[in-house]
């Protein structure tokens, strides 16, 4: 089937138009067309995205997406040929859902297509479908690790699905981002932090760290996280360091490079010791690791979880490629596939599609 699907959720403007079809487990997709605008560089002068700002950009992006993707894909792009219509309803910013829930509901009229809402989170948890690898098993657990949402979520088949843990302030990406901005460094904060914690890695005597930030809710008896307290040692460290300041002192790399490291190294233990607890408990109850969302493109964490499932020999791990990691519309098409190929009473399900900013599993 072919799927045009369009993500408006956060900060990305994303168009795609997939052919896809096979066992939902390994399906044969073909990216017929696929855009993207992101607004990163728009909200990094507020250091966070704005709702309204996000709206407006979204408004401006998609006309231009759709008709650059279609152009891409089809021989007649005036009258594509295509079968449904995806569309993020949730969760995310709501007046940027509206606008591309909006969008793709005239479409659907124009057309006379059907429109299928995802959660935009369940396509986070099968862009690894994307990837070349093994077929997908089931039942599985998967770790989300997004600017939005830090949850262990039991995928017991698809389209079943039990939050077994989720952070109760701020969300990981979230952490990075504030942590890059005490920092001083560009929003947003995850790759740079990690570029700095690695460099910091890489030098001698990189075995010790100068200090050593704390770990929430590592020794907690349920599989939630907290970063916000993990965020404000940071921002005390800053303040001791600098006197009345919270910003390091320009040109002091050294010191931002371990800071970074600090942080990151405290982030990814707490994920990845969480991870292993979810793995415990569920027993024959996880096949597959799945990790996804934006910081799933983070290199140590992504190394130490290689470590973690190596305890694991049953288990397989698996990482969405990185054109996947972050905001895109190829995994909302596939997402799609799912949801009509297991639900297919949700074809006849009329109703107005609403944009439900805390959409939850
Ligand atoms: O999934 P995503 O694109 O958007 C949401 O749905 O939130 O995730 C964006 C988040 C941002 O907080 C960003 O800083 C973080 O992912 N991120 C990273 C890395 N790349 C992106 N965090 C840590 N290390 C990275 N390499
Ligand atoms: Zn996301």
């Amino acid at each position: 089937m072919k799927i045009l699907a369009i993500e408006t959720s956060c900060d990305e403007t994303a168009v795609a138009l997939l052919e896809i079809d096979g066992a939902l487990e390994k399906p044969n997709i073909k990216v017929l067309g696929n855009t993207l605008l992101s607004q990163v560089a728009l909200h990094e002068q507020y250091g966070g995205v704005y709702p309204n700002l996000a709206k407006r950009e979204h408004q401006k992006n998609l006309p231009p997406l759709l008709e650059e993707t279609l152009r891409e894909a089809c021989e007649n792009p005036e009258k594509p040929d295509i079968d449904y219509i995806a569309v993020t309803n949730g969760p995310g910013l709501e007046p940027a859902l509206w606008v591309g829930i909006t969008f793709a509901e005239a479409l659907g009229k124009k057309w006379n297509k059907l429109v299928v809402p995802v959660n935009h989170m369940e396509g986070h948890v099968f862009s690894v479908l994307f990837e070349s690898g093994d077929a997908l098993a089931l039942p599985a657990l998967a770790l989300l690790v997004s600017g939005g949402h830090t949850e262990l979520v039991h995928v017991k088949d698809f389209m079943s699905y039990e939050i077994l843990g989720q952070t109760r302030d701020d969300a990981v990406g979230e952490a990075f981002d504030k942590v890059a901005r005490m920092l001083g460094l560009p929003y947003p904060g995850g790759p740079e932090i990690s570029k700095l914690a690695e460099i910091a890695r890489g030098k001698v005597n990189s075995e010790t760290t100068t200090f050593r930030f704390p770990r929430p809710m590592m020794h907690s008896k349920n599989l939630d996280f907290s970063f916000s307290g993990l965020k404000t040692a940071v921002l005390y460290k800053l303040k001791s360091e600098n006197g009345s300041t919270s910003s390091p002192q320009v040109g002091d790399e050294g010191f931002k490079e371990d800071m970074a490291r600090a942080f990151e190294d405290a982030a990814v233990e707490v994920l990845v010791d969480k991870t292993r607890r979810a793995l415990v408990e569920l027993g024959d109850g996880a096949k597959t690791l799945i990790v996804a969302g934006g910081v799933s493109a983070n290199l140590h964490l992504s190394r130490e979880l290689r470590k973690l499932v190596a305890e694991f020999p049953d288990i397989t791990l698996k990482i969405p490629p990185r054109l996947l990691t972050t905001d895109n519309a190829i995994m909302i098409g596939i997402s799609a596939f799912i949801k009509i190929s297991r639900k297919p009473e949700i074809l006849k399900d009329k109703m107005p599609i609403t944009a439900q900013g805390n959409l939850s599993f």
